[in-house]
């Protein structure tokens, strides 16, 4: 009820406390109570006889309503499980898979304190600033169709980026969000599987949102960069993390009624990898060559000196 409230409010005019009992067909005394809850929470609104609440301004909480307040969807994210502090969004995504959790699970969490990246790499996640969730979807497909899932991820991250903040980012094959060149977003996606059917896949998404320069680790600086610092705004993570939701739905729906072909033509266009020289680094091998484009399932193809191709499942690119 407070999401949908807050969504009620969310128009900036003025709405009467009678219209939104009516609206949420709920008590005055209700509304009342959840319009003092929603301030001590950090919300700002104003009142004025006759007219009602305004709202004027949000905290940057993560709370399930904050969330819910900016969502469009169906089914993804609409369980929502958030946390202040967890090592990590992913094991707490797959255990609630394991309890047999519904498609569109959500886990977010304001920090984590051991977050997972690619490759078996480290992924900092600041207090506050960053966003962190793992998202737990159910698809019906078959374990090399997979890949195709973290492309999806990509475009539906990027275009959320755009809605929220005006930013257009750039996709390096296969998720990886930059921004000028430095890294603004990193997807990591983990699935269970039968021998050939995925039995569900977990989308780890972090987001680099309002971190100033010195918010990063060492290593990390002229690699990565946070939204705030390439807008000079600072971002609403809620209001991300819906409109992140609000895209991927559109897409995976797309995705399970049409395939890979509706999706690709997005990627493809966001894509910094495509026709251009790259090295690819494998956990067995590196492949220098020109990158012709990907295979239907998601892999890249890369033509090497001697004109043979390779297909590359999962690597790391250099541009
Ligand atoms: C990468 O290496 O680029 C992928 C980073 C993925 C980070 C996200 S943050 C939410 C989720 N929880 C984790 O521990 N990792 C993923």
């Amino acid at each position: 009820m407070k999401g949908q409230l807050l969504a009620l409010l969310q128009s900036g005019v003025y709405i009467s406390g009678e219209e939104m009992s009516r609206k949420l067909g709920v008590s005055r005394t209700a509304v009342w109570k959840q319009l003092s809850a929603l301030r001590e929470q950090g919300y700002e609104l104003e009142s004025a006889p006759k007219k009602g609440y305004r709202l004027l301004s949000s905290p940057d909480t993560l709370l399930a309503h904050d969330i819910e307040a900016h969502l469009q969807t169906k089914t993804l994210g609409r369980n929502i499980h958030s946390y202040d502090s967890v090592a990590s969004t992913q094991p707490l995504a797959h255990e609630e898979a394991a309890r047999e959790a519904r498609e569109g699970t959500l886990i977010v969490a304001n920090e984590q304190q051991g977050a997972r990246g690619r490759l078996g790499r480290q992924w900092q996640s600041t207090k506050g600033t960053s966003l962190s969730m793992s998202l737990l979807l159910r698809p019906d497909i078959s374990v090399s169709q997979a890949p195709q899932l973290t492309l999806l991820a990509a475009v539906a991250v990027t275009r959320a980026i755009e809605a929220v903040s005006g930013l257009v980012c750039d996709i390096k094959w296969p998720n990886d969000i930059l921004y000028g060149g430095k890294k603004l977003v990193g997807i990591l996606t983990e699935m269970a599987a039968d021998p050939d059917r995925v039995n569900y896949c977990i989308v780890g998404i972090g987001i680099n949102c309002n971190q100033e320069s010195n918010d990063f680790a060492e290593t990390l600086a002229g690699i990565a960069t946070s939204i705030k610092l390439e807008t000079g705004n600072p971002v609403q993570r809620a209001k991300l993390v819906a409109a992140v939701m609000n895209e991927f739905e559109w897409l995976y729906d797309e995705y399970i009624k049409n395939g890979f072909a509706a999706i690709r033509p997005l990627w493809e266009a966001r894509s910094v990898s495509l026709h251009t020289k790259l090295s690819a680094r494998t956990p067995s091998r590196i492949v220098q060559g020109y990158s012709l484009g990907i295979t239907d399932d998601g892999r890249l193809r890369i033509q090497d000196e001697d004109g043979q191709e390779h297909l590359i499942y999962s690597a790391d690119i250099e541009l």
